[in-house]
């Protein structure tokens, strides 16, 4: 008797931990199933509202509609006979941004994903969970079109008052900040979900975590991820074991006991991010970069080959093309000028491209300038690294030839970026460079490092030709800033165009028809369930 109930706990002990995940799993759903209910006459109230709202609208709808952009997003949802589709899909698409108001690229991208969504999905509902409790949708709607000159329907944009954002915060988890703020995002995230259940979500901020508990507590509502960054990288798994002292922060942080225990607690948070990411449906990074490591933690199981696309943030490429020439004429207002612009900090190595431009200046005939322009942030060392620059400039006896401009007002850098004939940039694995993008759309011939964003993502061959050169050592650069001073007027006029013309790929109607691409996918999702 004994030995047979015995031999029937056995038998069920292996079960117990699959009961148990069972259990959990069910949980989870059931609190989706109470939120979703509870949410439901909110999100009738919200869509009945805008109904109403559209309906008055469209009295007075005159021709304002027809901006451009409108009209290339509405063919990239044209059906197989050719017409227009009329989707009238009109869900609630959940924007995940804690932070929308703090006005930098991120939100930049959130703001023309927006606006890309609304116009073609007129009737869906953009609703965006946001920690900023003294914004207000018109004042928003106003300063976006003012500072980004992004164009948001007002009526179909919601805003969603998150109140425990203190959660994400770094500060509040002094020890274990990554798996901290990761888990706080969890609370945030049902925080947002008390509030109102979408029918997509989308993070545009970086909380996978929270993208995924979405994904465990409603399995009918498609996931969206924007990353622009992985909450943890592969660098920094390797910068434990460097020595040299050249990775950053971290160098080397993998000595000692204390380094081992941060080795494991590094291990096992990307073996949970990496499980959290592939919960996700769609994927989108912001860069090659951003792709390498995303793909690479976040290995799906679907062994997909467009798994994690790529989506440029928008550029504002298509302003700087108005303002600055590309003609024959132009070129003659061209000088032998190599412009950089960067903010005066150490990690942009202005101190490279003074040793390369020295190298070049002394070989070249036609006397070349240099002009670095960048931001310096007062009371702080940046005002010291600037004085050292210039005593160098004067070491290598390139004082006369090269000026600094420090913290210079708009016209300036544009009045530069019409005369200059070489952009360069020194950075070593800069991520991206907006400024490297704005140079070509300008038609500076580019010389950046050999690294980074700017070799995989912005001076690659264009129509299989070259737009510009790559470098990594003084002697690369400066033969590099030779080569485009030695090339004919008809060549270095040919690479501006190309370049130019490449910059397309960065453009907002590029980010727009992309981005509505990877959402098709989504509404499609959405209807079949
Ligand atoms: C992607 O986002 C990261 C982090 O904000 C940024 O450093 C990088 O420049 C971005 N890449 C692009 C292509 O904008
Ligand atoms: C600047 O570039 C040189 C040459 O590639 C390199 O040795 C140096 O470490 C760089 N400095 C910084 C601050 O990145």
């Amino acid at each position: 008797m004994a030995t047979l109930s015995i031999v029937a706990v056995l038998a069920v002990v292996p079960l117990l931990p699959l009961t148990l995940v069972f259990l959990v799993h069910f949980c989870i759903r059931a609190l989706g199933w109470y939120l979703q209910g509870q949410t439901s006459d909110r999100k009738a109230a919200i869509i009945s509202r805008l109904k109403a709202e559209r309906a008055a609208l469209s009295y007075d709808h005159t021709s304002q509609e027809a901006e451009d952009g409108w009209e290339k997003i509405e063919k990239s949802g044209t059906a197989e006979n050719g017409k227009l589709l009329t989707d009238d899909w009109n869900g609630v698409v959940g924007f995940f941004h804690p932070f929308c108001n703090a006005g930098g690229g991120g939100e930049r991208v959130l703001w023309a994903a927006i606006a890309a969504t609304q116009k073609r999905w007129p009737n869906a509902v953009c609703a965006v969970y946001t920690g900023d409790h003294d914004i207000e949708r018109g004042v928003v709607v106003a300063t976006v079109q003012s500072r980004f000159g992004i164009h948001l329907q007002e009526h179909s944009l919601v805003f969603l008052y998150l109140s425990t954002r203190r959660f994400v915060l770094a500060s509040t988890y002094p020890h274990f900040t990554l798996l901290g703020q990761s888990l706080g995002s969890l609370i945030l995230a049902y925080d947002a979900f008390r509030l109102l259940v979408p029918d997509i979500f989308i993070d545009t901020m970086g909380y996978a975590f929270a993208v995924a508990f979405c994904k465990y507590l409603f399995s009918n509502v498609p996931t969206a991820a924007y990353v622009h960054y992985p909450t943890i990288s592969t660098d920094m798994l390797q910068s434990l074991d460097d020595t040299t002292g050249e990775k950053g922060i971290h160098s080397g942080a993998g000595n000692g006991l204390k380094g081992k225990g941060k080795r494991y607690y590094w291990l096992a948070f990307a073996k949970l991010y990496g499980f959290v990411g592939r919960q996700i449906d769609v994927v989108m990074c912001n860069s090659t970069w951003t792709q390498g490591h995303i793909r690479q933690l976040w290995k799906p199981k679907r062994k997909s080959s467009s798994f994690a696309a790529i989506v440029y943030p928008p550029c504002p490429v298509e302003e700087l093309e108005k303002r600055v020439q590309l003609t024959r004429e132009s070129e003659k207002n061209r000088q032998n000028i190599v412009l950089y612009i960067a903010q005066f900090r150490p990690e942009k190595n202005h101190s490279l491209i003074l040793r390369a431009f020295a190298k070049f200046y002394h070989a070249a005939q036609d006397k070349p300038k240099l002009v670095l322009i960048g931001s310096v942030r007062s009371d702080t060392p940046d005002e010291k690294h600037v004085y050292n620059l210039r005593l160098e400039a004067r070491e290598l006896k390139i004082k006369d030839a090269t000026s600094f401009i420090c913290d210079a007002p708009f016209s300036v850098i544009l009045d530069y970026l019409q005369k200059s004939s070489i952009g360069t940039n020194g950075m070593y694995a800069e991520h991206f460079g907006i400024g490297n993008v704005e140079g070509l759309a300008a038609g500076l011939i580019p010389v950046v490092h050999n690294s980074g964003g700017p070799k995989l993502d912005i001076v690659v061959p264009f129509e299989g030709q070259d737009i510009g050169f790559h470098a990594e050592t003084d002697d690369e650069y400066a033969a590099a800033f030779g080569r485009v001073a030695a090339m004919s007027l008809e060549e270095r006029f040919a690479m501006r165009a190309r370049g130019r013309k490449s910059t397309k790929r960065f453009t907002e109607a590029a980010f727009a028809s992309k981005w509505v691409g990877e959402m098709e996918a989504l509404v499609k999702l959405q209807k079949a369930n």
